[in-house]
């Protein structure tokens, strides 16, 4: 998210590509489809429909998995799609730890039939000021701590994504962040209705540059508060280390991340926002549009200051 010149070269091509309705856009959006529409296997059962859907236009799958942050993989939008295929994703043991009643380890393919999977449409606002509108497969996080049984000393929930340095080229380069990924929420945060666990988008298996098998989703929030390719969930009474509020010394990102059109990025606006296809910039809402879900989590608190 470190904006360099290459990125904002990068980026206006990609806006070029997506935003001409021209047969040279068509072409080169053609060609991006090329490179990232790999379709995964068919979900069985997804409970369609919830309360929380958007009915906002769905960004299309080649776009969500052309256009991606993994810097596991690399730090350009492009190279997610180019080079993920080499993370290997079975088999998946996510191991659950700290103040927890039923500490263990789970094989994905177990912990995935746990629970009814759900389609939930949500909004997905970047942090560099673009946005998406993905229909995410998964389950809500609720539903896996009520089995799990926190004690009552558990104030957070720590997670962290798998470092795997032969196939992600990222690990080894030079990104400007350390690994493993780290993310973190805020117990009441993580069982809120909205969070999700994520297996699936447009009712396929997730595919390896958005995160497979399994990764966190927060619409409230900026993006990469959405943890990729969870290998550990640690639940613990403090507030755990995040990869990007440690970036910088701790001054460009926070922990809670709540999206927040009124602060600024030290370096951009957050007013508005690109959403990826579409030609004139919106303007971005708070808390991206699901304060009604979320804000009464946050009564009392400085929103300014809680970036
Ligand atoms: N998770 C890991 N492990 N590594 C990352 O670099 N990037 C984050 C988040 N999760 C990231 C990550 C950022 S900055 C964003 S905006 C979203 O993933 C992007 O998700 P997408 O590529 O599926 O759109």
């Amino acid at each position: 998210m470190k904006i360099t010149p290459k990125d904002l070269y990068l980026q206006r091509r990609r806006f070029l590509q997506l935003g001409a309705a021209g047969a040279v856009g068509l072409l080169a959006r053609g060609a991006a489809a090329a490179k990232g529409a790999v379709h995964g296997e068919k979900l069985a059962g997804v409970k369609p429909m919830s309360k929380f859907d958007t009915t906002e236009k769905k960004t299309p799958f080649e776009d969500i998995t052309s256009y991606n942050n993994f810097y596991e993989f690399g730090t350009d939008k492009e190279d997610p799609a180019a080079n993920a295929h080499k993370l290997v994703t079975k088999p998946w043991v996510i191991s659950v730890e700290g103040e927890v009643k039923k500490p263990r380890k789970y094989d994905f393919d177990e912990l995935v039939k746990m629970f009814p999977i759900e389609e939930r449409v949500y909004r997905m606002r970047c942090v560099e000021a673009w946005s998406m509108v993905i229909p995410w497969d998964g389950f809500p996080l609720a539903d896996l701590i009520r089995k799990l049984e926190p004690t009552s000393r558990a104030k957070y929930v720590a997670f962290e994504t798998v470092v795997q340095p032969e196939n992600m080229p990222g690990v080894k380069g030079f990104s400007g962040i350390g690994f493993p990924y780290l993310e973190g929420l805020r117990l009441d945060e993580a069982m809120n209705p909205l969070t999700l666990l994520a297996t699936g988008l447009y009712g396929e298996a997730l595919p390896k540059q958005d995160g497979a098998p399994l990764r966190l989703v927060t619409p409230w929030k900026y993006g990469f508060k959405g943890i990729k390719s969870i290998v550990k969930i640690k639940f613990q009474e403090t507030q755990p280390a995040t990869t990007w509020s440690q970036y910088g010394g701790g001054t460009e990102y926070g922990f809670y991340a709540n999206v927040n059109p009124d602060v600024d990025h030290p370096r951009w606006s957050q007013g508005r926002e690109r959403r990826i296809g579409e030609f004139l910039k919106r303007k971005t809402l708070p808390f991206n549009g699901y304060g009604d879900q979320v804000a009464s989590m946050y009564a009392g608190m400085d929103l300014k200051k809680f970036f």
